[in-house]
C-alpha cells in the first residue's frame, strides 16, 4: 500500500510519515519546503529506518505534480500542504488561496487522471467559526472568520463536490483541533520561522530564552480562570489518527468527517503550568489585552472518530509539554542546529 503524503516536511506531515512507516506503508513525500527543511525528513528516516522518495516540488506546478503521479502508482494521497498562518493569511490573503485552493485543485485534478480516488485531507477547526455551544460535533454549522479558514471550508466543499461528480472518489476529512508535542525521540517537532503565533511554541522560546515572556491574550473570557480554552492534541495521536483513517476508509468510497481532539479543554494558564512542571522552567507571562478573532473556548466532541476508526488520544497534557520541552531543549535552532 503505497501513500503520497503532501507536505511530508512540515510539522504535522514529518510526524504521520514515522506513523505510516511503522506501521507498514509505503510513502513518498512532496512538498516545496516553503515552510519546512529537508532535513525533517532525514530525521524521519532515521527514526524509522526506512527509505522513501521526496519530490521538491510545488502543488502549483501541475507538470511536475503530474510527473509524480506518472513515475509512482499511490493507493492514496493524505494531503498536508498548504500554507496556514492565520494573521498572515489577512495580510496576503490572495496568496493563501492561490496557495491552498489552486494547490488543490492541481493534486485533485491530477488524482483523478491518474484514476487515484483515495484522500485524506488536513482540515481544522476553525471551518466551526465562532461554535455557539460545546462540544463541538461535526454537525455543527460551518463559517470562517479568516481567509485562512476560508480556504479550509472551500476545499471541503471542493472535495464535496468532486465526489458527487465522480463517487468512486473516498474522502477523508479530519479536522485537527489543536495539535502540539512532538516525537518522543526529540528528533522532529514543530520549527516555526521567525515569532511563533500558536501557544505552544511561544511558551517553548519562552523556556529557552529566545523570547522574554509570553503574553497572554485576555483573562476576562467565561472560562475556569479567564483565559482562552482550547482541545490541544499531541502530534504524535494526530499521525496516528491518519494511518487509521487509512486504514478504515482507503476505499470506501463517499466524504467522512471526523473531529481530531481529545475532547478536553485547557486554559492558557493550565497550559503554562503543565509546562513548567514539565520543563523545570519558569515561563514569565503577562496579561494583554485579547487578541482580534480569539474564541474564548473551543473543544472537540470526538466520539465519532473512536467509533468509526477505532482511534482515540492515548497522550494527555504531560506528554505533550515533555515532547514540545525535549525537542526543543535538544534542537534550540530547531532543524538548523
Ligand atoms: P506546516 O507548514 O509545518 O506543513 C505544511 C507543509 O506544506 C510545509 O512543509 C510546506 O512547505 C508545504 N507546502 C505549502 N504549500 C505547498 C505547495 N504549494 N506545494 C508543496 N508543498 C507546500 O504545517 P502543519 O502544522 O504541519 O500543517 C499541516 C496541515 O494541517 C496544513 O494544511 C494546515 O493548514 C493543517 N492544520 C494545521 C493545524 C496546526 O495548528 N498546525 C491545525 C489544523 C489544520
Ligand atoms: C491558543 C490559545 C490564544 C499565543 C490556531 C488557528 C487554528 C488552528 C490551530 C490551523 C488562545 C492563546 C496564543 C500567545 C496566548 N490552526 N495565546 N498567547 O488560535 O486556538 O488556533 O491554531 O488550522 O486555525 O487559529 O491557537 O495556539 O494561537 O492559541 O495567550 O502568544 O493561546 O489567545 O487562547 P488557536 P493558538
Amino acid at each position: 500500500m503505497k501513500v503520497l503524503v503532501t507536505g511530508g516536511a512540515g510539522y504535522i506531515g514529518s510526524h504521520t510519515c514515522v506513523e505510516l512507516l511503522n506501521a507498514d506503508y509505503e510513502i513518498a513525500v512532496l512538498d516545496n519546503l516553503s515552510n519546512s527543511s529537508e532535513k525533517a525528513l532525514d530525521r524521519v528516516k532515521e527514526i524509522t529506518g526506512k527509505n522513501f522518495n521526496f519530490y521538491n516540488y510545488d502543488l502549483l506546478d501541475y507538470e511536475k505534480t503530474d510527473k509524480v503521479f506518472s513515475s509512482e502508482k499511490f493507493d492514496g494521497v493524505i494531503h498536508f500542504a498548504g500554507l496556514k498562518a492565520v494573521g498572515e493569511s489577512v495580510q496576503i490573503p490572495l496568496r493563501y488561496y492561490h496557495n491552498n485552493i489552486t494547490g488543490t485543485l492541481n493534486l485533485l485534478d491530477i488524482m483523478e487522471k491518474h484514476h487515484v480516488y483515495n484522500i485524506v485531507f488536513s482540515s481544522s477547526a476553525t471551518v466551526y467559526g465562532m461554535p455557539e455551544k460545546l462540544p463541538i460535533t461535526e454537525e455543527f454549522p460551518l463559517s470562517t472568520t479568516n481567509p485562512y479558514g476560508s480556504t479550509k471550508l472551500m476545499i471541503e466543499n471542493i472535495l464535496k463536490d468532486l465526489y458527487v461528480s465522480n463517487n468512486r472518489f473516498s474522502v477523508t476529512i479530519l479536522r485537527y483541533f489543536n495539535p502540539v508535542g512532538a516525537h518522543e525521540s526529540g528528533k522532529i517537532g514543530e520549527n516555526p520561522k521567525g515569532i511563533p503565533n500558536n501557544l505552544m511554541p511561544y511558551i517553548q522560546q519562552v523556556a529557552i530564552g529566545k523570547l522574554p515572556q509570553l503574553s497572554v491574550f485576555g483573562n476576562q473570557y467565561p472560562t475556569k480562570d479567564g483565559t482562552g480554552v482550547r482541545d490541544y492534541i499531541h502530534v504524535v495521536d494526530l499521525g496516528i489518527a491518519h494511518v487509521k483513517a487509512i486504514e478504515k476508509k482507503l476505499g470506501e468510497t463517499g466524504v467522512h468527517i471526523y473531529n481530531i481532539g481529545t475532547g478536553k479543554g485547557y486554559s492558557v494558564l493550565e497550559i503554562v503550568s503543565a509546562f513548567e512542571k514539565e520543563s523545570g522552567k519558569e515561563i514569565k507571562y503577562k496579561i494583554c489585552p485579547n487578541r482580534a478573532g480569539d474564541i474564548a473556548a473551543c473543544y472537540a466532541d470526538a466520539s465519532k472518530a473512536k467509533r468509526e476508526l477505532g482511534w482515540e488520544a492515548e497522550r494527555g497534557l504531560d506528554a505533550m509539554c515533555r515532547d514540545s520541552w525535549n525537542w526543543q531543549s535538544g534542537n534550540p535552532n530547531g532543524y538548523d542546529d
